[in-house]
């Protein structure tokens, strides 16, 4: 077992030979002559001089070049790291006082450009926001926005309780939950947004509100898929729900059987009552044939083979890790490969068996695959997420959500793809999408297509919001008037997925 789990996790460290570490600072003095920008970061230090870091300061580079993905480096014209939520009222009153371009990063687990990054303009890093405070009798976990899932599960672990979080455990907080975050545990308890029961909120005049069910309801449900259009979170209040060990683990499979592995799944999500304890993705890694197809697969009691996933046990593996563990210990298995720059695109369709075939063979046969590696060992990983009604149903019976997601079965699918060189950036963006495009026009062709795209999943240049729906929108729109009336965070915060 645990050569098989060094073998998969080898296949993942080979990319590492890329990376290099060749870290060119791209902060080299592009700081802008922005006067006011630049006397509010002034201001900034002389209030808050061990919180504020400017572009000459030794931190300001490890902080501006975020260790992720370097599409989403910038540089700030100086960054804020607020230890508390009045500080962050503080700062929120200055910088719309003063009409200061920003933006806002929790764990900055986003590619897109200028989401959670900004150049001639104020970054506001939230990572001293490390609430984990359990309340043992509702049975909830207060969560400050900086920390990453890791933190919140092992601090959930002593009392046997999870949370409907990130699958990656270096995944941010903030950023997942606006985003609405798809989670193992979604075809229980839905969505990782559906299961917020307070945000703690400070709104663009700076003053700090709670939302929830009864105090700001309207903006307790645009909050959960609203992203960064409101205000700034500076805690979530989540349930929790009991876990023990899990069976669960990576199947690896030969890139040529991946046409069996989708008709395999197609299966898994069409039989009825589909078992919500089972969860899992696909990830074939289609521009290179030696990665192949991993299943990650998980099975949320201590149950070996369940049933659940009878359609791939038939299929030929040339790993398999599978074994009875902690739940974070099966997240772990999943590691982002070591690429530098990464983009993704998403879209979403109501599964059948020819669909995924033709989709199989999109993915491996297209001219984009053949462009795609020919851009400095481009490497594409297709993702494939099923989505059952189970999960939407959790989320309505929750209280609703701003998504407009369709009460069907779905799949949500994501084109990741990694590369090395910021001159390949628009080609390997441009290539993604128009393989996007196609696997779209299959489903709109074979009247499969659904609109949602999901924001987690999502390119910097999908409208997102759109697509939850016009009636989403407006009510977003409305919100949006009372609680931010001249609309700061439109016209300060331009980065991530704007409402419009
Ligand atoms: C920053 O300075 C304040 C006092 O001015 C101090 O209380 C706080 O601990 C300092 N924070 C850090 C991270 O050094
Ligand atoms: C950084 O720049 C500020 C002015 O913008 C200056 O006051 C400060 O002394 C500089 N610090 C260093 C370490 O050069
Ligand atoms: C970046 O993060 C990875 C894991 O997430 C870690 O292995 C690596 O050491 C980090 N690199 C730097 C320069 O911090
Ligand atoms: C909802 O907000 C009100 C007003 O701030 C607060 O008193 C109440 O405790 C909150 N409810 C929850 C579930 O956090
Ligand atoms: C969704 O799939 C499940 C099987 O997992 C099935 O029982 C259910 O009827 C399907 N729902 C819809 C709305 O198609
Ligand atoms: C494909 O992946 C293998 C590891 O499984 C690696 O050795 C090889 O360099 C990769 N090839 C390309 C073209 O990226
Ligand atoms: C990428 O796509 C954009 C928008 O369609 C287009 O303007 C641009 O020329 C394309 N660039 C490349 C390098 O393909």
């Amino acid at each position: 077992m645990a050569n098989s789990r060094g073998s998969i996790q080898a296949r993942l460290a080979w990319l590492l030979q890329f990376f290099c570490l060749i870290f060119i600072s791209t902060t080299a003095q592009a700081v802008s002559l922005d006067l006011h920008v630049l006397s509010a970061c002034q201001q900034f230090k002389s209030l808050y001089g061990n919180l504020t870091f400017l572009a000459n300061q030794t931190q300001y580079t490890a902080l501006a070049d975020e260790n992720w993905s370097q599409t989403a480096w910038a540089d700030p014209s100086c960054i804020l790291q607020p230890a508390n939520t009045p500080q962050v009222q503080n700062i929120l009153r200055l910088l719309t006082a003063q009409q200061i371009p920003f933006a806002i990063r929790s764990g900055g687990h986003l590619p897109s450009p200028l989401g959670a990054n900004i150049n001639r303009g104020v970054l506001i890093d939230l990572s001293l926001l490390k609430t984990l405070d359990y309340d043992a009798a509702n049975e909830v976990v207060s969560i400050g926005s900086g920390l990453r899932w890791q933190a919140v599960y092992e601090g959930l672990a002593p009392y046997e309780r999870t949370a409907v979080g990130g699958r990656l455990l270096d995944v941010g907080v903030g950023g997942l939950l606006l985003g609405s975050g798809l989670s193992y545990l979604s075809d229980l308890y839905g969505l990782a947004c559906d299961n917020v029961v307070n945000f703690e909120v400070v709104l663009a005049s700076g003053e700090m509100v709670n939302a929830n069910a009864t105090s700001n309801s309207d903006l307790f449900w645009a909050l959960k898929g609203g992203a960064n259009n409101f205000g700034i979170v500076t805690t979530f209040t989540v349930r929790t729900y009991p876990i023990g060990n899990v069976w669960g683990g990576i199947k690896a499979y030969d890139l040529e059987y991946l046409p069996d592995v989708l008709a395999a799944l197609n299966t898994y999500q069409s039989v009825e009552n589909k078992d919500p304890y089972a969860n899992l993705m696909v990830q074939a890694a289609t521009t290179n044939s030696s990665i192949g197809v991993l299943l990650n697969l998980v099975y949320l009691k201590p149950m070996a083979n369940p049933a659940a996933f009878d359609p791939f046990y038939g299929i030929p593996t040339l790993e398999d890790t599978t074994v009875i563990q902690s739940f974070v210990d099966f997240m772990s298995e999943a590691v982002m490969p070591d690429i530098p720059r990464w983009d993704w695109h998403a879209t979403s369709f109501k599964p059948t068996a020819s669909l995924y075939s033709q989709i199989a063979d999109i993915v491996t046969t297209a001219p984009e695959i053949n462009e795609l590696i020919s851009v400095n060992t481009a490497t594409l990983v297709v993702g494939i997420q099923p989505i059952s009604t189970s999960l939407i149903a959790a989320g309505h019976a929750a209280g609703s959500n701003a998504l407009g997601l369709e009460a069907v079965n779905q799949t949500w699918l994501v084109l990741d793809i990694g590369w090395e060189k910021s001159t390949d950036d628009t080609k390997a963006h441009n290539l993604t999408r128009s393989l996007k495009n196609r696997i779209e026009k299959a489903s709109v062709d074979a009247g499969q297509y659904v609109e949602y795209i999901f924001m987690n999943d999502a390119s910097w240049d999908q409208e997102v919001i759109a697509h939850y729906g016009d009636e989403s929108v407006d009510r977003l729109k409305a919100v949006r008037d009372k609680y931010d009336s001249t609309e700061i965070f439109q016209r300060l915060v331009k980065g991530g997925f704007k409402l419009g």
